[in-house]
Order: C-alpha cells, then sequence, then structure tokens
C-alpha cells in the first residue's frame, strides 16, 4: 500500500483539488486497493469543511467530484503514515518541515517537483482571487498528478 497526503494551508482549496484529481487517476487505473489519498492543512481554520465552493465547481467541470472531503490539520504522525507528504507552495512546505519527525525528511516533497515540465514551483494561492486561478490551479495538478502516478509506479512495482 502506498499512502499520498497532500498538504496546502487552508485544506479547502488546492490540497483537497490536487486529493480528488489525483483520487480520480488512482481509480482510472485500477489501482484504488494499492494507493491511498488524503489531504490536509497546515492551517486549522477550516478544519471539519468541504472544499470552497469555487474549487468544488471549477473541478466538477473537469469531472472531479470533491464533495466527500473535509478538511484537517496536517499533524507530525503524517510522515510517518505516508510515504508523500506533497506541499504545494514553499510555505507550506516549510511549516512541514518544522513538524516533521527526524528521519522522515525524505517524504516531504514540493507537488510540482513531480511535473518536470510545469511552469510554476508552487501551485498559486487562489482562495483571494477569481474564478481562473481555481480552473489554473487544475492545470497544474492534472500535470503533476501524471508524474507522480510515474514515480509511484516505478518505485513501488505499483501496476
Ligand atoms: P488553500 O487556500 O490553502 O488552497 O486551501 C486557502 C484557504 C483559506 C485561506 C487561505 C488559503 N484562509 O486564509 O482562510
Amino acid at each position: 500500500m502506498v499512502k499520498v497526503l497532500f498538504v496546502c494551508l487552508g485544506n479547502i482549496c488546492r490540497s483537497p483539488t490536487a486529493e480528488g484529481v489525483f483520487r480520480d487517476l488512482v481509480e482510472k487505473k485500477g489501482l484504488s486497493s494499492q494507493i491511498i489519498t488524503d489531504s490536509a492543512g497546515t492551517g486549522d481554520w477550516h478544519v471539519g469543511k468541504a472544499p470552497d465552493g469555487r474549487a468544488q465547481k471549477a473541478a466538477k467541470t473537469r469531472g472531479y467530484d470533491l464533495s466527500d472531503l473535509r478538511a484537517r490539520q496536517a499533524k507530525p504522525k503524517d510522515f510517518v503514515e505516508f510515504d508523500y507528504v506533497l506541499a504545494m507552495d514553499r510555505s507550506n512546505y516549510s511549516n512541514l518541515q518544522s513538524i516533521c519527525p527526524a528521519g522522515y525528511e525524505d517524504r516531504l516533497h514540493m507537488f510540482l517537483s513531480f511535473d518536470p515540465d510545469s511552469p510554476e514551483v508552487e501551485v498559486p494561492d487562489p482562495y483571494f482571487g477569481g474564478p481562473a486561478g481555481f480552473d489554473y490551479v487544475l492545470d497544474l495538478v492534472e500535470e503533476a498528478s501524471e508524474g507522480l502516478m510515474q514515480d509511484i509506479q516505478r518505485d513501488y512495482q505499483v501496476s
């Protein structure tokens, strides 16, 4: 079993979008019994809430249903449980570094590092902007999800 955790600040925009997109890819490849997905926020303001309505709407337009997801806060134990802890931006990365137990640092990555052709290093926070920001998040996340899947299939012999 390979476990993947997507992390942003609030866990209501970027990381649930990434979870929904990657979960869909896992299902399409018939790997749901081998790859587990989850998401979390470094902050606790939105714990228990469903993804932002704008994120849900943008995702739905591309066929992803985020409605069952609920926000939670990332915790040190996540590094023990998850093989991949994927930060959406540098600030998330740095906050995650500060709660990572010794010996688990190699599980932390910038999510977009799985797309070598990505025009961005960070997934920009769409929370304070318009609908286009949510669409752009989906563009970046769809590409990086493909690269992440290749990485998992290669390193864990999942097929
Ligand atoms: P996310 O977006 O980190 O992609 O979920 C945000 C959600 C909420 C806030 C900031 C970013 N906020 O300040 O409440």
